[in-house]
This record gives C-alpha cells, structure tokens and sequence, in this order.
C-alpha cells in the first residue's frame, strides 16, 4: 500500500538526513533541501503557510527578511502537535501554532536588529503534527526592485545575493513562486534559477493566485503549467491560497484548503489540471515530498564520497598526534620530552619558513 511505502521508503530518506543536519553535518557539506524564491508578494509564505498548517508573517513590503528553515516532520495520528524555534544561540519551545507568528517577527527583529534591512543568519522553525508533510523548506525574502525609504539602497542586490547563496548548491530544489496575473517570462525569480539551472533539473515552477488570473489569459496558464511554454524538467503545480479578503473574513487554513479544491474543480479552464494532480495544496505537499526523496537518494553517493573524504583527511590528522600519553608512568617522561622536542622543532621551522611537520 501507499502508506506502506512511504513508511519503507520515504521516512528513512528524511529522517537520515534530519540527523545528519543535527549533527551539525551542514557546516562542512550541503544537505539536500528546498529553496521558495519568488517576486515580493508573489504568494512565498502563502504557500508555506498552505503546506504547514501555520499562519506565517505575510502580507505587503519585505516581511521574510531571514532564511526560514522550515522543517515538518509528520507524526502518527492522534500525537500532539509540537514546535520549536531556534536562532543564533537562542531556542524555544512553542505550544501554541498561533504563536509561531509572533515569534518568527520576534527572531528577525532580534536578528537584524531594525524592521528594515535583511540577514543571512537563519531562523530554524521545526514543526511536528499528524496534519503536515514530511518536508523541509527554505522561505526567502522577495526580489524586490526598489529600496523604499530608509532601506539599504542596495537592498535588492542584497536579496539576490542571499538567494543565489542558496539555489546554487547542487543539493537544492528551487520553487519558483510565479503569480498567475504576472508574464511568467519577465519573471526575475525565473531567470535566477535558470542561471544556475539551466535545464531546470532542480527547479519547481510553483503557479499562484488563479483567481487573480487576467481573464483571456486562462489557456496561456493552462499551457504554463502543462510545461509547453517555459520548459522546465520538473514541471509545474497551480495552487490557490487566501487572499487578503480572505484572512480579513478569518477563512482558516483548514477552510482554505476546501475552497481550493472546490475553485479547481469548478473552473472552466484549470479543472483540466486538478483531474491531472497538478493543482492544489495537497497534491503539492505530495509532489514535493517526493521529489525530495528523489533528490536525497540521487544525491547519497556524493553525500557519502565528501564524508568519506573528511573522514580519511580527519584521521590522518588525528594519526598524526600518534597515541597520546602512555599509561605506564615510567614512560610518561620520555613521551613528554619527545612531544616538547618535536614541538621545538616545529617551532624552530616556522621562523626559518620551513613546512611544519605537526599540524596544529
Ligand atoms: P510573499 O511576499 O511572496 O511571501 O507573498 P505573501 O504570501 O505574503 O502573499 C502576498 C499577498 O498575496 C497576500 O496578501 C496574500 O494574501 C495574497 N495571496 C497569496 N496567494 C494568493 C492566492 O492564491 N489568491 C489571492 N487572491 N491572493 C493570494
Ligand atoms: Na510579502
Ligand atoms: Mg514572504
């Protein structure tokens, strides 16, 4: 059954690399992960908020202005819900999923240190419930074009630079966020990940706001997300999220949801695309995940080649310090004599410029 592989094959892909992150694995070798890049206010956070279950800071001007990592580890149904939110050298455990919000507009105040600016340093967001997908995803803040009052002027190349940062590593899918009432080919998003993605091997297109959609225009979406018009390898998904009117009228995200697949079944054009697994919330949820597993399993060897590595240049190091003390006393004086003449002579070599035979 479905449930059965997932179990088998899915789980065990996530959760090796879940530890290896914890082990701090990431500073020395990139993990495959999930990047969201899009315009300012192309719908980012909205779509992570639709995957998460948890209403995230959004709405108009920069409001992502750290690298959220996201990670949602599915737990077994009737388990309660659990979050944690972690930053520089501060953590905390959070209870309640309406408190995420403030919290995360806590962090990057704390972070960035005003309202206005942008940050590389990460806020790490890990969430666990019956209720989301077993994924890891990055939020970034929006390209933006010009710097409003008392920002950086040099706010934009900012964004991209950190943006960059993360798409071109190898070990990470991209997920284009392109509105549906924008021209896909002008999109600056686009153009980042095809720089660094040329074949689109590693970029998701990510269409939103299919209610806002200029009316004329359905059969261009429709060839969009079929991937006949800006090819990309893997292709395209339409999601629905809400919309200010809707967060105003308190639609929950559970609501939401519902009306979602309600407005792509319904619809004269895109209800093509809902019967094909390529619209809503939900099947996105399920593309990603395993298109996450994919990578990780594409990406083992290389994983396993740069440990391998690490490990052998390690070792080498770690021989060269030789056994350390003695346990026999009488030894004791000797192997101290030794370790103070070698270190001498290192010491010596170092003002006559000679190569240190010690390495630390
Ligand atoms: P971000 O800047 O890319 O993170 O964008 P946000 O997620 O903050 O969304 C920007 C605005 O677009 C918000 O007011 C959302 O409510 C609205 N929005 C997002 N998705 C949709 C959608 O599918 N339909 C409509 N009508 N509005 C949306
Ligand atoms: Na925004
Ligand atoms: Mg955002």
């Amino acid at each position: 059954t479905l449930n059965q592989q997932y179990e088998e094959k899915v789980r065990p892909c996530i959760d090796l690399i879940d530890s290896l992150r914890s082990l701090g694995v990431e500073k020395d070798l990139a993990l495959p992960a999930i990047a969201v890049i899009g315009d300012q206010s192309s719908g980012k956070s909205s779509v992570l908020e639709a995957l998460s279950g948890v209403a995230l800071p959004r709405g108009s001007g920069i409001v992502t202005r750290c690298p959220l990592e996201l990670k949602m580890k599915r737990n077994k149904e009737g388990e309660k819900w659990f979050g944690k939110i972690s930053y520089q050298d501060y953590n905390e455990e959070i209870n309640n999923p309406a408190d995420v919000e403030e919290k995360i507009r806590e962090a990057q105040v704390k972070i960035t240190g005003d309202d206005l600016g942008i940050s590389d340093d990460p806020i790490s967001l890990e969430i666990a419930s019956p209720d989301v997908p077993d994924l890891t995803l990055i939020d970034l803040p929006g390209i933006v074009r010009v710097a409003v009052k008392n920002q950086p002027v040099n706010i934009g190349d900012q964004i991209k630079r950190l943006i960059q940062k993360f798409i071109t590593k190898q070990e990470t899918i991209s997920l284009v966020v392109v509105p549906s009432n924008v021209d896909i080919a002008t999109t600056e998003a686009l153009k980042m990940a095809q720089e660094v993605d040329p074949d689109g091997e590693r970029t998701l297109g990510i269409l939103t706001k299919p209610d806002l959609v200029d009316k004329g225009t359905e059969d261009m979406i429709v060839k969009i997300v079929h991937n006949e018009a800006i090819h990309l390898r893997k292709g395209y998904m339409i999601v629905k999220c809400r919309g200010q009117h809707e967060i105003k009228e308190n639609v929950s995200l559970i609501e939401a949801i519902e009306k979602e697949k309600t407005f792509f079944k319904e619809h004269a054009f895109f209800q093509t695309l809902y019967d094909k697994g390529q619209a809503t919330v939900p099947k996105l949820a399920e593309k990603l995940t395993l298109e996450l597993v994919h990578h990780i399993q594409k990406s083992l060897p290389h994983l396993e080649k740069q440990i391998e590595k690490e490990l052998a240049q390690t070792q080498a190091q770690l021989d060269k310090c030789g056994n350390g003390p003695p346990c026999d006393t009488s030894e004791r004086l000797n192997f101290l004599i030794d370790s103070i003449t070698a270190f001498t002579q290192d010491a010596i070599s170092l003002t006559t410029g000679e190569e240190l035979k010690c390495d630390f």
